[in-house]
């Protein structure tokens, strides 16, 4: 796997089209979390630092190709002017006369933002000629939306064949740290996959198991997995359709030499509140009325001493119910221990996907993770072992 970088790339002079991410929460017209802002700093220094104007496209929203004014990036054009220090010029749609004169305009030293790209039912398409109107608006394309790069769409995907193209610097991160994290890891690789379903995450446990050591499930699905070993799990949030599933990835995983980490205690209690009372039992003994809420320390313990023999981490979901305490315990502690094992250099950590980060900062570990991913469902599909169809546009071998 090999792409161009914007080393590669001759910006001096040109408007760079740049694919970002920045459909950020917004609540009352505030953006409350404006990592994924942040984390394009980088490749917007870098560009105007090459004498490039950055044209950056976007989507905000799903608005299936209609205007929804509720989903226009010049809602957040001011944070996004604030947070990486710009001036913004903002054209009112990302093709045409509105794109080219915001183009146009810019002076040295601005960023002009174009309109949601999903405005047009064109953009998830990834039809061609709305590409070619994308890529008439610059000289050269830098991808650095790892977390829209699931999607073949045309400012990801079909853009990428029209331009002189190269990987911006958030998807070099993203994409060197998944490299090391799964692709050729230092082992022993541990890889803990939390979350409620095990419907959602089935293609992602049965590529895992064939990539790391070992394989800790937490979460609601660990429920499912303790019900077909033919444990009671009393009210658990659980698919119990899925057991025979959940049975074949264990007998896959003793074929293929990869340890399976389950609970062996359990937290229950008989509602799901803030500070239920609650109680710590051995897996095999939870009442039929109560549920499993969280890994017990015990089964903590087997998680920290199986990071403390790794070398690589891998971490999507947490391992209990983590938005609320004390169900939160397990998911803190072994990301704490994670943490700590990184920062002392004894360990790659990577993290991502859904919750994941969410948890992560709840638990005030995510900086001394070696690298905590911006991205959802491209973190996924990429646990999943599935070629991201933005990545691919991107490579040159
Ligand atoms: C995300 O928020 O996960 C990305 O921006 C991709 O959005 P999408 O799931 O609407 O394609
Ligand atoms: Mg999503």
């Amino acid at each position: 796997m090999a792409w161009k970088t914007l080393d590669d790339l001759d910006l001096a002079g040109k408007c760079v089209l740049t694919r970002v991410d920045i459909n950020v929460p917004v609540e009352n017209g505030r953006v409350t979390d404006t990592t994924r802002i942040d984390r394009i700093r980088p490749t917007i220094a870098d560009i105007l630092a090459g004498g490039g104007t950055p044209v950056l496209l976007a989507h905000f929203g799903r608005p299936k190709g209609q205007v929804v004014p509720e989903m226009s990036l010049g809602l957040i054009k001011d944070a996004v002017a604030a947070r990486l220090d710009a001036n913004i010029i903002f054209g009112e749609d990302c093709i045409g006369a509105p794109a080219k004169t915001a183009v146009g305009s810019a002076q040295p030293g601005e960023v002009v933002l174009l309109e949601n790209t999903r405005f047009h039912a064109e953009e998830t398409q990834n039809d061609a000629k709305f590409a070619a109107s994308l890529a008439a608006l610059g000289e050269v394309y830098v991808n650095d939306a790892f977390s829209a790069a699931h999607r073949a769409h045309a400012s990801t995907e079909a853009i990428a064949r029209l331009l002189p193209s190269a990987a911006g610097r958030l998807m070099q991160a993203e994409l060197e740290a998944l490299e090391a994290a799964l692709g050729n890891p230092i082992r022993p690789v541990v890889a803990v996959v939390g979350g409620a379903k095990v419907s959602t995450k089935l293609d992602l446990l049965a590529n895992l198991i064939r990539k790391v050591d070992t394989l800790v499930i937490g979460g609601g699905m660990a429920n499912t997995f303790l019900a077909a070993k033919g444990l009671e799990i009393g009210t658990s949030l659980a698919e119990r359709e899925m057991t025979d599933k959940a049975s074949e990835i264990i007998k896959t995983a003793g074929e293929v030499a990869c340890d399976i980490v389950l609970p062996n205690d359990i937290v229950v209690a008989r509602e799901f509140a803030e500070g239920a009372d609650s109680e710590v039992l051995l897996a095999e003994e939870c009442p039929v009325d109560a549920m499993i809420l969280d890994a017990g320390p015990k089964t903590v313990e087997v998680v920290k001493s199986s990071f403390d023999a790794a070398k690589t981490v891998i971490w999507n979901g947490p391992l209990g119910a983590f938005e609320i305490s004390p169900f939160d315990a397990a998911t803190n502690a072994a990301a704490r221990h994670a943490a700590e094992l990184s920062a002392k250099g004894h360990l790659t950590s990577v993290a991502g996907g859904g919750d994941t980060v969410a948890a992560l900062n709840k638990a005030g570990v995510a900086d001394d993770f070696t690298y905590v991913s911006t991205a959802g469902g491209a973190f996924l599909e990429w646990m999943e072992g599935k070629t991201l169809p933005g990545v691919a546009a991107l490579e040159t071998t």
